[in-house]
């Protein structure tokens, strides 16, 4: 296992629910768990997951617990605001005591953000933003069915609003489930896309968090900022998270038969949430936001198709981070620290093109007309931007996204890369 490394300025944080439950079968403690937050259970999940006998056995089973659980299937793919606020009108005055999200990271999204309208009243666009929600939400049991987005431990939801072209979030630690109820048995139903996207975005979220902007440590960083850059706690979990889905992506991109890939991978994918929800994320999830919108594509296959291009780009300003991701991924052992760290940039790409992600963004769906767009929008993605190692503006966000259309990592990194004599003079 690769350790970070501790420095006598060390700082580190973690934010996260009480309680995280992990192992394939787990969810049959489902109904005990909820037992002991309340008697009124709002489960919400989406039309597909109703229709799943794992799903119908998780409500025999909080009914047997004694919990009475009404259910919202309601939720839609991107997680427009609108349903979210029909689900609140529906169950408000019914005095739910928890709520419990069931499904993707859309499920999970939308359980975090009805807990906090129905104690906060409101509609979703008064919360958008950092430390918005006012206090303490309703418990949320947050119960994952891909292994991704790590939304069962962030405190993070991520919104389509009809009224913007772009998707929105809401940050605020009062978001944080109560419980991560992680089976991964839970995750063999999913197809090899799904598996795929999904996990590409948690690579991303530990690759990103591990590199991220390093903030000095005041007193008053962890209250004004929810996503606070890199610290010691989250590196530990960024780095043993890039480790499990090394070792687990191709395989559990094969099928749901190799469980002992999918349970890693899932494993991983909670590290990402642990790594990401602290630490936060940087450039290629701020392009993601634009480059989503305009191609129509999952989270997790924009954010995969930017990471190598966005690594190549923060080379000067995280050298030494990537040759330790280099290690992680068991690569280019013995070699200099520049060429350990390149290592880990083709790697990180060598991997995610090997399970079907867009190894550039014509290859997403991007039109060539759009990349000095992407570039000019991403940066309205402020708190991301801000979270980037390497400074950024339009123009250097457009020599990411210009490389990225044009699938030119090699270029970018012959860009970007210090000589080995300055490498060791820094
Ligand atoms: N809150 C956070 O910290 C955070 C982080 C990253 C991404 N996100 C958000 O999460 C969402 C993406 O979540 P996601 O990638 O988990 O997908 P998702 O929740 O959008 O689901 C995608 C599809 O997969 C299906 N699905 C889910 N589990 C399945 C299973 N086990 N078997 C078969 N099909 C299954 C769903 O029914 C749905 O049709 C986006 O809205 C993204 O913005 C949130
Ligand atoms: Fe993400």
């Amino acid at each position: 296992m690769t350790l970070p490394t501790t420095t006598p300025d060390a700082f580190g944080l973690i934010r996260a629910p009480r309680q995280i439950v992990f192992g394939p079968g787990q969810r049959s403690g489902l109904g005990d768990i909820v037992a002991t937050l309340g008697t009124r259970a709002l489960v919400c999940t989406d039309a597909r997951m109703a229709e799943q006998p794992q799903f119908r056995e998780m409500l025999a089973n909080l009914r047997a617990a004694g919990v009475a659980a009404q259910v919202f299937a309601g939720v839609a793919a991107e997680l427009p605001a609108d349903t979210i606020v029909g689900c609140v009108a529906e169950v408000s005055g019914q005095n739910i005591d928890v709520v419990v999200g069931i499904g993707g990271g859309s499920c999970i999204d939308h359980a975090k953000v009805v807990s906090a309208l129905l104690v906060h009243g409101g509609a979703p666009r008064d919360y958008y933003g950092e430390f918005k929600v006012p206090g303490p939400a309703l418990p949320v049991v947050a119960v994952p069915t891909t292994a991704g987005t790590g939304s069962e431990v962030t405190p993070v939801a991520v919104i389509a609003d009809p009224d913007r072209e772009m998707k929105v979030g809401i940050s605020s630690p009062h978001l944080i489930p109560h419980t991560a109820l992680v089976d991964p048995a839970l995750t063999y139903t999913c197809p090899r896309p799904l598996t795929a996207h999904a996990a590409a975005d948690a690579l991303s979220h530990c690759v990103e968090a591990f590199t991220a902007i390093r903030r000095e440590p005041d007193p008053g960083l962890t209250t004004e900022r929810v996503f606070v850059g890199k610290s010691l706690l989250t590196d530990s979990y960024a780095l043993a998270g890039i480790e499990l889905i090394d070792r687990s992506i191709v395989a559990a991109c094969q099928g749901g038969d190799d469980r002992a890939a999918r349970h890693d991978l899932q494993l991983g994918a909670l590290y990402g949430g642990f790594a990401l929800g602290t630490a936060g994320t940087a450039a290629a999830h701020a392009l993601q936001y634009p480059i989503g919108a305009a191609t129509h594509t999952p989270h997790g296959a924009g954010v995969g198709a930017l990471l190598p291009y966005v690594m190549a780009y923060n080379m000067p300003a995280r050298t030494a981070e990537f040759a330790t991701i280099a290690s992680a991924l068991h690569c280019a052992d013995g070699a200099s620290e520049l060429d350990r760290a390149h290592a880990a940039v083709h790697r990180v790409a060598e991997l995610l093109g090997t399970v079907g992600i867009p190894r550039d963004l014509a290859e997403l769906g991007l039109r060539e007309d759009r990349v000095d767009w992407a570039a000019e929008q991403g940066m309205t993605a402020a708190r991301l931007v801000d979270n980037n190692p390497r400074p950024l503006d339009p123009a250097e966000l457009g020599r990411i996204v210009r490389a990225a259309f044009d699938g030119d990592l090699a270029g970018l990194l012959a860009t970007t890369s210090p000589s080995e004599t300055d490498a060791r003079n820094s």
